[in-house]
C-alpha cells in the first residue's frame, strides 16, 4: 500500500492527478491529511471538486500553531499510523510544506518503508524561507527523488545525492491542468470574462510578516491598475486578510474575494491580463497557461520561469512592481512550458512500482 501525505491546498491540487491514476489502476493507497489547511475554502472545496475519495482519507486535524509544534504533532500522528499499518510500503510527500516535512521525519526511521519525494530538487537558496529548509531536509532523507526539470536534478547531484535515486518526471501541475475537468471548464469559460483585470495572490511569510510590505504591494497594484486601466481581483488567503484589514486601499480598484475553488481560480488566471503573486504553484501555472507574471519575492525556486521570460522576480520596493509589470506586459508571449507534457504522475508511478518490486534495500 502507498500512503500519500498532504495537508495544504497546493498539495491537494498537485497530488490529485496521481490519486486519480491510483484509483483508475486500482492500486491500494490511502491519504494521511495532516489538517494543516482546514478552512473550507482552503481544503474541503478542493477535496470535493477534485474528487479525492473521502473513504481513503485519515485526517490528523493538527490545525494551525507554531512551526515546530505543528511539525511535531503531524509527525507523531503519521508515525503512529505507519507503525500500526504493516501494509504500507512507501510514503509519498510533495514539495516543501510543514506537512511534507512531517511525513518525511515520521517515515525515515521505519524499516521497509520507502520515502518518495515528488517535486524534489527545487532550490531558492534563501534560507529565510521555511520551505527552503524543509525541501533540503526532505531531499536528503528520501529514497526516491522525482524532479520536475533538469535544473532540479542538477541541484541534487551537486549536493551529493546519488544519481540512481533521482529521476526527471515533469511536474504533476501540468497533469492537473490537462485533466478533463480542468480542460472542459477552461473551454466552457474562455473569453467569458473580459481580459481587463490583474490577478493578485499574496500569502508568503516574507510578505505577510510586516504590514509595511503588504502596504507597498497594494499601492503598487493600485498604480498599475490606474496606469493600465485595469482593476485587480484578489482571492485572499485568511492570514493575509487579517493583515489587510489594518490597511486602507481603493476598494473599487482592488476587489478582495474569498479564496476560490480550483476551476474558478484557473479560469480567472487563464483570462487575466497579468498576475502578481508570491505563490510557488502559480509561477508554474501562469507559465503553462501563457500569462505574464510578476513574482513578488526576493528569490524563487522556479528559475525555469525566469529563464524563459514569463516571470520577473521582483523584490518589494515602491517602484519595482510597477516598473516590472510594465515591462512584462509589453513582452510577446512565445515561451515554452518547461514542466513536461502532463505525464508526470504516470512516469512517477512507474518508477515507484519498479522500486518497490525490486525490493531494494534502503540507500543509507
Ligand atoms: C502553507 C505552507 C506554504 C504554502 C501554503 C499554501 C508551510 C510552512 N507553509 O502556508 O509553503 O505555500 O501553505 O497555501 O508549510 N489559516 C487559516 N485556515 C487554514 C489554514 C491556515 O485561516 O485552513 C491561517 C491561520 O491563521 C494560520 C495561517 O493561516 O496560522 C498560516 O497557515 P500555515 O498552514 O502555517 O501556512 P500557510 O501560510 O497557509
Ligand atoms: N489556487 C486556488 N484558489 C485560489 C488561489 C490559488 O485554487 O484562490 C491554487 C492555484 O491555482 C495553485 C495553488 O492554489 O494551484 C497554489 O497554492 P498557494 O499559492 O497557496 O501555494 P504555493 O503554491 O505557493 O505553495
Amino acid at each position: 500500500m502507498l500512503s500519500i501525505i498532504l495537508g495544504t491546498r497546493p498539495e491537494i491540487i498537485k497530488l490529485y492527478p496521481l490519486i486519480s491514476l491510483l484509483k483508475k489502476e486500482k492500486i491500494n493507497f490511502n491519504i494521511i491529511h495532516t489538517g494543516q489547511h482546514y478552512s473550507n475554502n482552503l481544503n474541503n472545496i478542493f477535496l470535493k471538486q477534485l474528487r479525492i475519495p473521502k473513504n481513503k482519507i485519515i485526517n490528523l486535524k493538527v490545525g494551525s500553531t507554531h512551526h515546530a509544534r505543528q511539525i511535531s504533532l503531524m509527525a507523531i500522528g503519521i508515525e503512529k499510523y505507519l507503525k500500526n499499518n504493516k501494509k504500507v510500503k512507501a510514503v509519498i510527500v510533495y514539495g516543501d510544506t510543514n506537512s511534507a516535512l512531517a511525513g518525511s521525519l515520521a517515515s525515515i526511521n521505519i524499516k521497509n518503508i520507502y520515502l518518495i519525494h515528488l517535486e524534489a530538487g527545487l532550490r531558492s537558496f534563501d534560507k529565510n524561507m521555511p520551505e527552503e529548509i524543509s525541501r533540503r531536509l526532505i531531499d536528503h532523507c528520501s529514497d526516491l527523488l522525482l524532479c520536475p526539470t533538469k535544473t532540479s536534478k542538477d541541484y541534487l547531484l551537486k549536493e551529493g545525492i546519488k544519481k540512481d535515486k533521482i529521476h526527471i518526471v515533469g511536474n504533476t501541475i501540468v497533469d492537473a491542468l490537462k485533466s478533463k475537468i480542468v480542460q472542459s471548464s477552461i473551454k466552457k469559460n474562455f473569453n467569458k470574462l473580459k481580459k481587463n483585470y490583474l490577478l493578485l495572490t499574496i500569502h508568503r511569510e516574507e510578505n505577510t510578516f510586516d504590514p509595511n510590505k503588504l502596504k507597498i504591494i497594494i499601492s503598487s497594484i493600485q498604480k498599475i491598475c490606474k496606469n493600465q486601466k485595469l482593476h485587480a481581483i484578489f482571492p485572499i488567503h485568511p492570514k493575509t486578510k487579517k493583515l489587510l484589514s489594518r490597511l486602507k486601499y481603493d476598494q473599487k480598484l482592488i476587489r478582495v474575494i474569498q479564496p476560490l475553488n480550483y476551476l474558478s481560480f484557473i479560469n480567472l488566471l487563464k483570462n487575466c491580463k497579468i498576475v502578481v503573486s508570491d505563490s510557488g504553484g502559480i509561477q508554474e501555472e501562469a507559465c503553462i497557461l501563457k500569462i505574464p507574471l510578476i513574482t513578488v519575492r526576493n528569490s524563487t525556486e522556479r528559475p525555469e520561469t525566469i529563464k524563459i521570460g514569463c516571470n520577473i522576480l521582483t523584490s518589494v520596493s515602491s517602484n519595482n512592481i510597477y516598473k516590472n509589470a510594465k515591462i512584462i506586459l509589453k513582452k510577446k508571449i512565445y515561451w515554452k512550458n518547461p514542466y513536461g507534457k502532463g505525464d508526470a504522475s504516470k512516469k512517477s508511478l512507474k518508477i515507484i512500482q519498479k522500486m518497490i518490486h525490486k525490493n531494494e534495500k534502503k540507500y543509507y
